[in-house]
């Protein structure tokens, strides 16, 4: 029997400041998971170009997103941390699987509809096949797992066949790839409007709770998040603006349903609202000083960053051979 450990891969996308949505929906998953899987976890900076960027702005976020994936206690000794765009690998594979992508397939992708009817002046060739680029992110390792939110699961379906569609026309060749998706914050929503996704984009600042907010703001944002009129304590699909608050309560305390619901139920949504609001910016606050020390060592950042480079090329480098002689490339 071999103990050999799985591969776990995901990637976030430098495009603007990390929120919650992004912690509780996947980066908790990294975290939790990086002792049982082989872990590559990455910043998805040739992702974040399919949408207008300052070249410096990308630059600073790729190493904030970094020292925010070791301050939320990513530990570089057992997880290789990378910049996407550091391993060519991810591209070599990328025009290969777009050999075989299916342009009805990807023009039915929901975000890339949504993000076409946005920016109509933008509508370039990369929004389109982002998805096949996410998935030679994935089968580049071939990845067993892969830790995401809920609007990445047609990604994934997408990853998965490529996946099957390769094989079947060259051989026995990727792992096919399971999505990881908790429950309970499988979406988190926007404070604003509980019917969207809470997202680094929205230009509703206070629709989302960045990570790096000051604490007095992610306190009022809280406080002032949208619920209803129905004044009634309780979880469930009619009322989700409070149904999203009570998911944030129970990810940051881990405590569960029945007890919170206890502990307010007959209350007004103020007090749970105030303490909800204590409880992040207290758990945040840890999160930020840790946050200040690591960014201020751009050395150690940049040496994690070279480390990442070659141990995912690494990865990658045999599979890549394998898959370039089974498509008929000369090799020498
Ligand atoms: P991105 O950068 O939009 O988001 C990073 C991760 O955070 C999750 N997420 C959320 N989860 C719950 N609630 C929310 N409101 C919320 N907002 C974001 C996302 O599902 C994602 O897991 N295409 C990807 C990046 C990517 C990738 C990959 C992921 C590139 N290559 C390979 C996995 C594997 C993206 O844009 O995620």
């Amino acid at each position: 029997m071999t103990d050999k450990k799985k591969t776990l891969l995901s990637l976030v996308q430098p495009s603007g400041d990390l929120t919650i949505g992004n912690y509780l929906g996947a980066i908790k998953n990294f975290i939790k998971l990086q002792d049982e899987y082989d872990c590559y976890i990455g910043v998805a900076d040739l992702h974040s170009i399919t949408v207008p960027q300052v070249a410096a702005e990308l630059r600073k976020r790729s190493r904030e997103i970094v020292a925010i994936y070791l301050a939320l206690g990513l530990d570089p000794d057992k997880v290789t941390i990378f910049i996407q765009s550091h391993n060519p690998d991810h591209l070599k594979l990328y025009w290969v699987l777009n050999s075989i992508s299916y342009m009805g397939q990807l023009s039915r992708m929901t975000q890339f509809k949504d993000k076409q009817s946005r920016a109509d002046e933008n509508n370039n060739a990369a929004l389109f096949t982002y998805p096949t680029l996410m998935a030679a992110d994935i089968l580049a390792y071939n990845a067993d797992v892969v830790p995401v939110g809920i609007d990445q699961q047609q990604h994934m379906e997408l990853a998965r066949d490529l996946a099957i569609r390769f094989n079947s026309r060259y051989s026995e060749t990727f792992t096919v790839p399971e999505s990881i998706i908790n429950e309970s914050t499988r979406k988190i929503m926007s404070l604003r409007n509980p019917e969207k996704k809470m997202s680094k984009s929205d230009e509703d600042k206070n629709a989302s709770i960045f990570l790096l907010d000051p604490l007095n703001v992610i306190r009022k944002k809280i406080k002032s998040a949208v619920t209803d009129s129905l004044n009634n304590f309780d979880y469930n699909d009619e009322q989700i603006a409070l149904k999203n608050l009570i998911d944030i309560y129970l990810a940051f305390t881990g405590e569960d349903l029945d007890q919170v619901l206890a502990k307010y139920k007959g209350k007004g949504y103020g007090e749970f609202k105030a303490d909800l609001a204590d409880i992040v910016a207290n758990d945040l606050e840890n999160f930020q000083n840790k946050y200040n020390e690591i960014i201020s060592d751009k050395e150690r950042l940049d040496q994690i960053l070279k480390d990442g480079a070659e141990k995912s090329q690494r990865k990658t480098r045999n599979l890549l051979d394998k898959v370039y002689r089974k498509v008929g490339f000369l090799q020498l």
